[in-house]
């Protein structure tokens, strides 16, 4: 049993930087909680007398409601901080809010921050296991996890699998952190968006660009498809949403294109109309948009008891 993969970090900032087997290791354990969340008795007591803090610097609903039913179903004591309400809004710098925590023994906290680099800033001024739920446009690690769960659920693997990413790629972690998970698992990935809507360099993270979109989801089994993030636009990076959606939106004429099984995600929240044709989003027989919510819980149980195991381990001072 020793020898089982499991994930051995302290903290899980970010998707970059993993091997295969710890990858695996929190979707394997993924799955038996998606099996568990899937029953009438969704709690365990994994977590009993565990404190787990959700510290959302930013406006969330999906993840901060999914970190938080995660928590209580492994039987966690959790309390969600909010920025508007904490002394953050007063002043309060990072470093003062670690302090705080510290003193407060907390064991996981769940983070969310716009500064990219912030979340990895606290897990150095903290005691506790950090969980990045998103910070600026750097990672979004639970994401790609999920995500991965899902295709793998449905698709038997990952590995050899052609991923289409369109859309948003600059201003967004959740591509970044799939564009990691992805290529360490062995899928071929593509980023399918205008030229002012990609990193300058994105090739060298290993994708495949394209910047029409027919061409880009042409023969790919997973079609991803990003929000435009208009809150972390300065100036314009589009015509229009209108021109948007007919060049880069997501519509079934464009999807015909794709492997015929080709599934589509969406990390949401979406703008229907906008990058994806509202009843493409709502089609089930190839929109997995519900099935990602619902592996987000499961994904972060196994993130939560890995760490949490992570840290009594270190604190009995086995290796
Ligand atoms: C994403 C995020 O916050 O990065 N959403 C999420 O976590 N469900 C993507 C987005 O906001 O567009």
């Amino acid at each position: 049993m020793t020898d089982m993969p499991r994930y051995p970090h302290r903290h899980l900032l970010g998707i970059q930087g993993l091997h295969p087997p710890e990858i695996n290791a929190l979707l394997d354990l993924s799955e038996r909680y998606a099996e568990q969340n899937q029953g009438a008795d969704k709690k365990d007591s994994t977590l009993r007398g565990r404190t787990v803090i959700n510290l959302f610097f930013e406006n969330s609903t999906r993840t901060r409601t999914s970190f938080e039913l995660a928590g209580k179903r492994l039987g966690a004591d959790v309390i969600n901080m909010q920025v508007a309400t904490s002394s953050v809004a007063k002043g309060e710098t990072l470093i003062d809010t670690a302090m705080t925590l510290n003193a407060m023994h907390v064991d996981v906290l769940a983070v969310r921050h716009p500064d990219s680099g912030a979340v990895q800033l606290l897990s150095e001024k903290t005691n506790c296991a950090v969980i990045n739920g998103g910070d600026g446009r750097h990672e979004h690690p639970t994401q790609a996890l999920l995500d991965a769960l899902t295709i793998r659920r449905r698709k038997g693997r990952l590995e050899g699998l052609t991923v289409a990413i369109c859309g948003d790629v600059l201003h967004s972690r959740v591509a970044r952190s799939n564009i990691h998970l992805l290529n360490t698992m062995g899928a071929r990935v593509r980023v399918v968006a205008p030229r002012t809507l990609l990193p300058s360099g994105v090739e060298t993270l290993g994708v495949d660009v394209y910047h029409d979109i027919t061409e880009g989801v042409r023969g790919c089994d997973i079609i991803m498809m990003l929000r435009l993030q208009q809150e972390r636009m300065q100036g314009s990076y589009v015509p229009s949403v209108r021109e948007f959606f007919r060049f880069f939106g997501l519509d079934y004429a464009k999807l015909a294109n794709a492997a015929p099984d080709a599934l589509i995600m969406h990390p949401g929240p979406m703008n229907r109309g906008v990058e994806i044709d509202s009843d493409l989003a709502d089609d089930f027989e190839r929109s997995v948009i519900r099935e990602q919510v619902e592996m987000g819980v499961a994904v972060r149980m196994a993130c939560l008891e890995a760490l949490a195991a992570n840290a009594e381990s270190s604190a009995g001072g086995a290796a």
